[in-house]
């Protein structure tokens, strides 16, 4: 049996999260907040009008985004007939002016589109593309499912996934991996292991049966680290715009002012060399179309594929007067819990302005902030932060993927100068 049909009968055996009300009940929301993915996939647009959640499951993650945006048409889309079939009698059982449409597809198949629609605005595939041996196939297929402009969600498991170690350790005590076939077994072994891994977080011991059968046992598993993944997005035509740990990861080097070294020319590539000092478990990122390239602030004005846009994510207020700069950002984001402030010039202070009031860099914008090695820098950090984020020149042609971790594009950079964020 291929692989990806031994994970689909896995779910039919056990819909995931479950095959029960609480997949209405439990208002757990597994995705990053959604004035994240907005800020970072589609600054300055309205909420998305149409959602398609692919790989959905018994309907926790559909379900949630229709409490968030209760006005959008959501299309939710799984290969387990027995998980659809399970979500349709959910929905019929509560009243919504707005249902969600559930449908059996299987993401790896192509005529997606033809099935499911081409004017999707936001695409979410969360905890799916772990499973499935060729997801640079799903990331083509979902292409043509997304309107110019769209971003997608990808949530992905990482190389610090516990059971990257686990499928080692298990099999000692006669676990069988391929297959959960002892639960309770199971749980024992994980309690010694959560024992003795007290500071990661949720027991594993108390996981769900789902989680145990399709994250810990199963026949096929993608458990990479981040630069892996990025280069299979790559491939398939799209770049990451942002990550959810990014922020917090670079908050960590700045506190220290260790970020000085980190000079990448974009985003992925800067969230990747993060992530390989210290592997995630799970990778939460935005996606847009678009292949690695000069990032806008590393060419001459007007070269770059990328338009730079202000996130929104956070306030801006400047501050002037103040000791060891003529002005300070003053950076505060609720949705990230982020509180930054940077020094400026007062030229570049009258610019950060006129980015957060019109929302997106205008001609000459570029040109006139980064003349410097340092100010290229701080773009570059703002990306990473999420202050600013990039989006696809409009109308512009993609470029073909010349080199999948974008150093082909990069420009030379000293690494000694000084970063005074
Ligand atoms: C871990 S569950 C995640 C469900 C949902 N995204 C959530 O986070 O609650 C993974 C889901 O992906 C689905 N899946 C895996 N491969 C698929 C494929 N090729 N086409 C459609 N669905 C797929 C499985 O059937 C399963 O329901």
């Amino acid at each position: 049996m291929v692989p990806q049909e031994r994970t689909r009968r896995s779910y039919e055996r056990r819909p995931y999260p479950a095959a029960d009300r609480s997949v209405l009940t439990d208002r757990r929301y597994n995705l990053p907040a959604l004035e994240w993915i907005q800020g970072i996939g589609r600054a300055g647009q309205p909420l998305p009008r149409r959602v398609l959640v692919a790989g959905c499951g018994s309907g926790a993650e559909a379900f949630g985004l229709r409490r968030r945006l209760p006005n959008a048409k959501i299309v939710a889309v799984d290969f387990s007939a027995r998980s659809i079939a399970h979500a349709r009698r959910l929905q019929r059982s509560v009243r919504s002016d707005r249902p969600v449409k559930f449908e059996v597809a299987d993401l790896t198949k192509p005529g997606l589109a033809a099935q499911v629609g081409n004017d999707f605005e936001l695409i979410t595939c969360h905890g799916v593309l772990s499973y499935v041996p060729d997801p640079g196939r799903v990331l083509v297929n979902l292409t043509p499912c997304l309107q110019p402009g769209g971003a997608l969600y990808l949530g992905v498991n990482g190389a610090g996934h516990p059971a990257v170690a686990l499928r080692e350790w298990l099999p000692q005590f006669g676990m069988e991996m391929d297959e959960m076939q002892d639960e309770r077994r199971l749980r024992k072994l994980l309690a010694v292991w959560d024992a003795l891994h007290e500071d990661a977080g949720v027991p594993l011991a108390d996981s769900s049966e789902g989680y145990l059968a399709g994250d810990i046992c199963g026949h096929h598993f993608n458990n990479w680290d981040l630069a892996r993944w990025r280069g299979v997005v790559n491939a398939a035509g799209w770049e990451i715009v942002g990550t959810w740990l990014l922020p917090p990861t670079l908050r960590q080097t700045l506190k220290v002012k260790a970020h000085r070294p980190l000079f990448p020319d974009g985003v992925g590539e800067l969230a990747a060399a993060l992530d390989g000092a210290r592997p995630a478990s799970f990778h939460r990122m935005m996606l847009r179309r678009g292949v690695p390239g000069p990032a806008p602030w590393d060419v001459p004005a007007g070269r770059s594929a990328w338009d730079l846009r202000w996130s929104g994510l956070y306030t801006l207020r400047i501050q002037t007067g103040r000791a060891g700069a003529k002005a300070w950002a003053v950076l505060r984001s609720r949705t990230l819990d982020m509180e930054l402030e940077w020094p400026l010039s007062l030229a570049q202070a009258g610019l950060a302005r006129e980015l957060a009031r019109s929302g997106s860099a205008g001609a000459g914008w570029i040109g006139r902030w980064a003349r410097s090695e340092s100010a290229r820098r701080t773009l570059a950090l703002w990306a990473g932060f999420g202050i600013i984020t990039l989006a696809q020149r409009q109308g512009e042609p993609l470029p073909l993927p010349t080199d999948t971790r974008g150093r082909k594009n990069r420009q030379p950079m000293s690494r000694s100068s000084p970063c005074r964020p």
